[in-house]
């Protein structure tokens, strides 16, 4: 057989949270920022809409999802991008911006997707050093050279649970040279109940060197759909606009996105329940010397440095009972390590349970 030679990208492909367990029909699954309440009932008619239809294309501009976001979050509908996943809109920002040899600065430990997309496109990834886990301002302003295109950075951080305060995001952003993109990912802004912080959309919607990035994939529910939006200045939106895949958002998660935006009851009820669970689990498991990160998003970076099992062992076990964490080995490179995703109620009391047993022998 003939193989068309292809280009090499010296890139380690994306690995995601796993979701199944050999031997196991349903698992527990606490390893990718899923919602813990699943999606608004709402959603629900319009998954069992009888006039459903699926020969026609979607809306490629995505004109009613971009007006509701824009209603609901107070901003301009002509600076948004709608994307499948916020995933494919920071593709479409690495498409935009970056030739080869430009450099794009990433914390250290940062969602892998920043630095996939920017190779992808021959970018030069220039790590900044975190500081107990913490993006630090200092080290980012540290490796900006001429080349310099794009930082990248999600606040809260994912995997390190950590958060730039709105004051520490304002001085990065005037300590940066103007002409650098700031990308500020605010994946998990929803959770967020700490008085300090504010998100990025909050704080540089007027910025023309910013540019945001907004998901219906955690808070929202629809991970499976594939819904996220970009929020930048009107000339960025018209440059991705002409590199966008023409259908990118399917009709339904088109409808399910804005039907999640009316329910502002379950929000509500997500974030408490994240507080409240966050706040139990990180008590819980410090009894074992499972040390984690200060409660933000919906998730905790468990660290293992003082406890008398290390995360392997601690995984394997968990697995062996059928509930599954994230590895902070691959890809983020964070050893003795795990990222725990808080669950519904149930979740959450069987995950306890399992941690008890294992302690236990
Ligand atoms: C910080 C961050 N940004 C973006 C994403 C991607 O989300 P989406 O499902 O919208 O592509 C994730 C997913 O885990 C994430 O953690």
């Amino acid at each position: 057989m003939t193989t068309i030679r292809f280009k090499k990208f010296n890139i380690e492909a994306y690995k995601p949270g796993k979701s199944s367990i050999k031997k196991f029909k349903r698992v527990i699954k606490l390893s990718a920022n899923e919602s813990a309440l699943g999606m608004s009932p709402k959603i629900k008619n319009i998954v069992s809409n009888k006039h459903l239809n699926f020969f026609r294309y979607p809306d490629g501009k995505t004109k009613t999802l971009r007006s509701k976001i824009s209603e609901k979050f107070k901003c301009d509908k002509d600076r948004i991008i709608c994307g499948a996943g916020s995933d494919e809109v920071i593709q479409m920002i690495c498409q935009l911006f970056l030739k080869p040899k430009d450099e794009v600065i990433v914390p250290q430990f940062s969602f892998l997707m920043y630095r996939i997309y920017a190779k992808i496109v021959g970018a030069k990834i220039v790590f900044a050093k975190e500081k107990k886990f913490k993006i630090s301002i200092s080290e980012i302003i540290k490796k900006v050279s001429k080349k310099t295109k794009i930082v990248f950075l999600a606040n809260p951080n994912n995997p390190t649970g950590t958060y730039l305060t709105k004051k520490e995001l304002i001085e990065l952003r005037k300590k940066l040279k103007k002409n650098i993109l700031l990308v500020v990912d605010d994946a998990y802004a929803e959770y967020m109940e700490n008085d300090d912080y504010k998100s990025g959309l909050e704080l540089f919607k007027n910025k023309g060197n910013v540019f945001i990035l907004r998901t219906f994939s955690k808070i929202y529910g629809l991970a499976s759909l594939r819904v996220g939006w970009g929020y930048g200045s009107k000339k960025i939106i018209d440059g991705l606009n002409i590199i966008k895949p023409p259908f990118n958002i399917s009709d339904i998660a088109q409808k399910a996105a804005i039907e999640s935006l009316t329910d502002s009851k379950f929000i509500m009820r997500s974030i408490k329940h994240n507080t409240i669970y966050a706040t139990k689990l990180k008590f819980f498991l410090n009894k074992y010397d499972i040390t984690s990160n200060n409660i933000s998003a919906n998730f905790l970076l468990l660290n293992f440095a003082k406890c008398k099992l290390n995360a392997k062992f601690f995984f394997k076990k968990l697995k062996m009972k059928g509930i599954i964490l994230r590895s902070t080995e691959d890809g983020y490179k964070l050893k003795n390590m795990l990222r725990l995703t808080i669950g519904s109620k149930s979740e959450n009391l069987k995950f306890m349970q399992a941690v008890e047993s294992i302690f236990k022998k």
